[in-house]
């Protein structure tokens, strides 16, 4: 039976590969609907680049909703220099055949949970948790139909991405990120201590891109983009597959490994903002409701991705 799902996103290069990875898992994934968010680029942008993304992969039957359009509390803090200009690389940027639609993504979110039977709806979020948390503070109720929060964000063992100590998803909203990993439903974390582990080598590209169709080129450029970029260190090693994992773990759970935790997130200190606090040691005051991934099987990722553009 396919598996009902929620995504949130701000693409965003390595979104647009998970949103293409989720648009060809036709029988796998029942995409309720995609729901944006401020992040890498504005919230204008990441809502015209998820329906760009859904028009290469020929699903306008799936519906796009734009979202929150700046963090809980603090400033926006963009990802242009990971993502182009555009959001999408080096994509050709046209005008998408169908919009978003008029819903504001919150309250897509607050109807279709609060509608639905308990525990029935994943939840995928691969940027800034604004969207979730709100629609969560508004609207407690709609906790029930959650079954699972897959979230890519956060660093342990890794280190940051955006600063020492800080993940880019957690430090763009940690106050957003807080209230989710601690909002009650069993959280599934894939931070850089498992993503950094997945690796488009240039050999892995090449065989997305070698499939042909035009979403797996697609998803091979905006993956050689990543990998250019100096920032994401040698090509030959390949950057990071991050939001895609989120995805290829509903898809395929066992190419990871999780273990039981609690997080907390630093949201006052000017010199940890957005640290994920993740304590593996279990207290008998508080439950350990995140399952926080310690390792990838890169190269079965690597092969389901290709397993599922090739169908
Ligand atoms: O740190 C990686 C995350 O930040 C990914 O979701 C990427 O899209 C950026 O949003
Ligand atoms: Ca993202």
């Amino acid at each position: 039976m396919s598996q009902r799902v929620i995504f949130d996103c701000d693409p965003g290069v390595d979104d647009g590969v998970a949103l293409l990875l989720a648009f060809s898992a036709k029988t796998e994934l029942d995409l309720l609907g995609i729901t944006t968010v401020a992040g890498n680029v504005s919230a204008e942008l990441t809502a015209r680049n998820a329906c760009l993304i859904r028009d290469i992969a020929g699903r306008t039957d799936v519906p796009v909703f734009a979202g929150c359009t700046r963090p809980l509390v603090l400033e926006p803090i963009e990802a242009g220099h990971f993502h182009g200009e555009s959001g999408l690389g080096d994509l050709p940027i046209g005008t998408p055949t169908r919009g978003a639609a008029r819903e504001h993504a919150v309250d897509f979110i607050v109807r279709t949970l609060c509608d639905a039977a308990p525990e029935s709806i994943s939840l995928v979020i691969t940027g800034p948790m604004t969207n979730v948390a709100t629609a969560l503070s508004r609207e407690p109720r709609c906790l029930k139909g959650i079954k699972d929060l897959i979230i890519m964000g956060g660093a342990r063992r890794e280190g940051g991405n955006i600063t020492a100590s800080a993940e880019y998803n957690i430090y763009a909203d940690p106050h957003a990120a807080q209230a989710v990993f601690n909002a009650g439903p069993r959280v599934w974390a894939f931070g850089l201590d498992a993503t950094h582990q997945v690796r488009a080598t240039p050999a892995r590209t090449a065989a997305i891109s070698a499939i042909g169709s035009p979403i797996a080129r697609a998803a091979a450029q905006l993956i050689e983009f990543s990998n250019a970029l100096p920032a994401n260190g040698p090509r030959a090693q390949g950057s990071p597959l991050h939001d895609p994992c989120p995805i290829v773990w509903l898809l395929e759970p066992d190419l990871f490994e999780f273990l039981p935790c609690h997080v907390d997130v630093e949201t006052e200190s000017r010199l940890t903002l957005g640290h994920t606090a993740v304590e593996f040691r279990a207290r008998a005051d508080r439950a350990q409701n995140v399952r926080w991934a310690v390792h990838a099987e890169s190269e079965g990722v690597f092969s389901l991705i290709s397993r599922v553009f090739q169908a």
